[in-house]
């Protein structure tokens, strides 16, 4: 399997002066295309062609996982910005409460969390299979799929991200950058959590099976 660079979900300019179109023709058109075209490089004839983006950085450690796990970050990163104005869903909000307090405080410990990470990252928000969100932050190409939680937020802290608009500011940008999250996509990802926990509870019923994989989680 071939990887693409996907196409940013808005255009190059629609978030400044935020983030410049400088730094997504930098960010999005050398770095993580450059990722893309390392991962197809490394797998090619190996058995890695034939798995997907999430199944590679699974089984896969070295160079073949960095890069790989740089393309799912980027990608869980662009989708999960927008220049439109959004709030999080009732059921996200419902969670943030329950978990952190209030919206609020989990954007002070976002924010403070991704601020505080030493060197190059990420920091996500999570939820695990009990439903709970977790904050997680990770060195380098880290992400939640190796601790088996399900992404639902990102946000890169590589100085790449940032440099060209704020220099070595990174908590500004971070200020900013929560300005810009897209709150559909964070929304639809609890959703789509949501539900598959849900069809599982339904299949319970049918397949003893799946009803004791369900009892495991
Ligand atoms: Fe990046």
């Amino acid at each position: 399997m071939k990887h693409i660079l996907m196409d940013l979900p808005f255009d190059e300019n629609a978030l400044e002066p935020y983030i410049s179109s400088e730094t997504l023709q930098y960010h999005h058109g050398k770095h993580h295309a450059a990722y893309i075209n390392n991962l197809n490089k490394l797998i090619e004839d190996t058995d890695y062609a034939n798995m997907n983006l999430e199944e590679i950085i699974l089984s896969a450690d070295g160079g073949v996982f960095n890069n790989a796990a740089q393309v799912y970050n980027h990608n869980f990163y662009f989708y999960g910005m927008t220049h439109k104005t959004s709030e999080p869903s009732e059921a996200l909000v419902t969670l943030l409460d329950r978990d952190f307090g209030s919206v609020e405080a989990f954007k002070k410990v976002f924010l403070k969390t991704a601020a505080g990470l030493f060197g190059s990252g990420w920091v996500w928000l999570s939820i695990n299979d009990t439903g709970n969100l977790v904050l997680e932050s990770f060195s380098n190409a880290g992400n939640p799929l190796l601790s088996k939680h399900t992404p639902l937020l990102t946000c890169d802290v590589w100085e790449h991200a940032y440099y060209v608009d704020y220099r070595n500011a990174r908590p500004k940008y971070l200020e900013k950058w929560w300005g810009l999250i897209n709150w559909d996509f964070v929304s639809g990802n609890l959703d789509l959590f949501t539900n598959n926990h849900d069809n599982m509870a339904d299949l319970c019923h049918k397949d003893d099976e799946i009803c004791d994989y369900v009892d495991s989680i």
